[in-house]
């Protein structure tokens, strides 16, 4: 047989549709995947791309069409038959178990005896893997002991141990670093160059038109068209998306606050476990303050420690001029302050509860008072905060499990805006939602602001930090290293956060 040309079809569907009660997730989609391509996949939270890349992996059975691998039609597909064929998918909720190690986890499923100690066959095996990938995991180190991100390039592995000739990666690079998604774009290209197909579902567009042959773009669970990325611009990807043409515009922030106002939020020389050390800041009402640094700087280990997640070993923490006592996630929140935190399904939403009930559950002891009449003006603010952030499917009563991982987030965000917080701190608010529902956050971050709540927003895209922000402070290994204005340009952020030019200045 000759070697696998970029005409070869790896995966074809046709006419699949699915529903899932009133929502129609998939609406007659065809669609081929040629072998040994990288092949992107784009559309608004919602548009139906995870729901895509599940069926081709055999999580999810299709209510009509068909699907095909390399070229033989599948019956009753699983995951099972999907792997055995060589389709594995990544998914957007991450899928390990935390109790086990890196390599164990990396090889689970594949070989019974990992549930013991690795046998030396394996050990080997993880070392030529480590090899290609580059990550850097220990293989024994314990699964629930890594940061999100570390945890997604164990799910990287896995697919390559499995030896997948169809790989789906949903939205994979949302928690890397800038540096760790060049790898797992690097890794893309080593497979298509062994004839291995990449489906990659993202919303970074950017990355799409620089790694991918070719694109197809959804829009309510239809393919709106496929293309090859040379012939494609992120503006026209967006349109395409949107169905309108459109741009992120940063909104019109709300003016500064008088620099006499007294902060609401204080830092005072905090130092926390390893990541947070020697910590001075403050926030004041109305105040936008950002904080910029690499992913693993300690950028969340701060807001983790103002928000009482984390000891506090010494310095000072104030909220509205008095030092503060006892120190939870629950006294902060009934002082008044918020935390939208990175990790929205290990530690934001409640799964299993209907959308309503996620949105006001730190909120109960306000609402419950008045009873029926309560409840029902409860229902009503909530349904207004879904409407204003676009959450699909738009009912109060939805069960959030099965949204879509950027419809999650924005149930997420509004939960701790019904609250109105005095003091909110945002990690990472934007990953992993659409280019529509970016703006919609972006103007509530401006709106609450400008209502008077101070807010912390931590954030990897740099633009948005800076263009959000009343003011920048530049975070490295765990500490403060300088403040910069708003607007301050995205280049010299990087530049700073990576001590170009350190020495000289320095010693000047
Ligand atoms: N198991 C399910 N049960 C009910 N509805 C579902 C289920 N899975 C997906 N949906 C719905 O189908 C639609 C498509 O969802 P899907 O997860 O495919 O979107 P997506 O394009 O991956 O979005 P995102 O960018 O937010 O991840 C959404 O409206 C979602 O709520
Ligand atoms: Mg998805």
């Amino acid at each position: 047989m000759p070697a696998a040309t970029r005409e070869a079809v790896a995966a074809a569907v046709r006419g699949l549709s699915k529903r899932f009660g009133s929502t129609q997730a998939l609406d007659s989609v065809t669609l081929s995947f040629a072998a040994g391509e990288v092949h992107g996949l784009v559309g608004e939270n919602g548009a139906g791309k995870s729901t895509l890349g599940k069926m081709i992996g055999g999580l999810y059975h299709p209510d009509s069409g068909e699907i095909e691998i390399f070229g033989s039609p599948v019956r009753r597909w699983d995951t099972k038959r999907a792997q055995d064929a060589g389709v594995v998918v990544i998914a957007q909720e991450l899928c390990l178990v935390p109790a086990l190690s890196v390599a164990q986890n990396v090889f689970l499923g594949r070989e019974r005896s990992t549930f013991g100690v690795l046998h030396p066959g394996l050990v080997q095996r993880y070392a030529e893997l480590e090899q290609v990938c580059g990550f850097g995991l220990p293989a024994d180190a314990p699964v629930e002991s890594l940061s999100i991100a570390d945890q997604q390039k164990v799910e990287i592995m896995r697919a390559l141990a499995r030896d997948a000739r169809i790989i789906v990666m949903d939205e994979p690079t949302s928690s890397l670093t800038a540096d760790e998604a060049a790898r797992l774009h690097e890794i893309m290209r080593w497979l298509r160059s062994r004839g291995t197909t990449v489906i990659y579902v993202t919303h970074f567009l950017e990355d799409v038109l620089e790694n991918c042959d070719r694109v197809t773009v959804m829009r309510d669970g239809r393919v709106i068209r496929t293309s090859e990325t040379a012939t494609e611009t992120k503006s026209g990807l967006v349109e395409a998306m949107l169905g309108e043409p459109a741009d992120v515009l940063l909104p019109e922030r709300p003016p500064p606050p008088s620099p006499e106002a007294d902060p609401v939020v204080e830092m005072r020389e905090v130092w926390s476990g390893t990541a947070v050390r020697g910590v001075s800041l403050a926030v004041r009402p109305g105040e936008i303050v950002g904080l910029a640094g690499l992913v693993g700087s300690g950028r969340t280990e701060i807001a983790r420690a103002l928000f009482g997640c984390d000891r506090v070993d010494s310095g000072e923490i104030r909220f509205c001029g008095r030092p503060v006592g006892a120190r939870s996630p629950r006294a902060s929140i009934s002082r008044g302050m918020a935390m939208i935190p990175e990790d929205r399904r290990g530690q934001g939403l409640v799964l299993l509860r209907p959308t309503f009930e996620n949105v006001t559950l730190p909120h109960l002891r306000g609402f419950s008072r008045a009873g029926v009449l309560a409840r029902r003006a409860e229902r009503a603010a909530v349904k207004e905060l879904i409407d204003r952030l676009g959450v699909r499917p738009a009912q109060v009563d939805g069960d959030v499990s099965v949204y879509s991982g950027g419809n999650q987030q924005k149930v997420l965000f509004a939960k701790w805006l019904l609250g109105r917080p005095e003091f909110l701190i945002l990690d990472e608010p934007t990953r992993g939602v659409d280019v529509g529902a970016k703006a919609k956050i972006y103007q509530l971050i401006v709106d609450i602001a400008a209502s008077g709540t101070a807010v912390l927003l931590i954030s990897s895209e740099l633009e948005e930090v800076v263009g959000l922000s009343h003011r920048v402070h530049l975070v490295r290994q765990g500490a403060l290293i300088g403040e910069v204005p708003a607007d301050t340009s995205v280049d010299e952020i990087l530049q700073r956060l990576f001590g170009v030019g350190e020495e000289s200045r320095g010693e000047s």
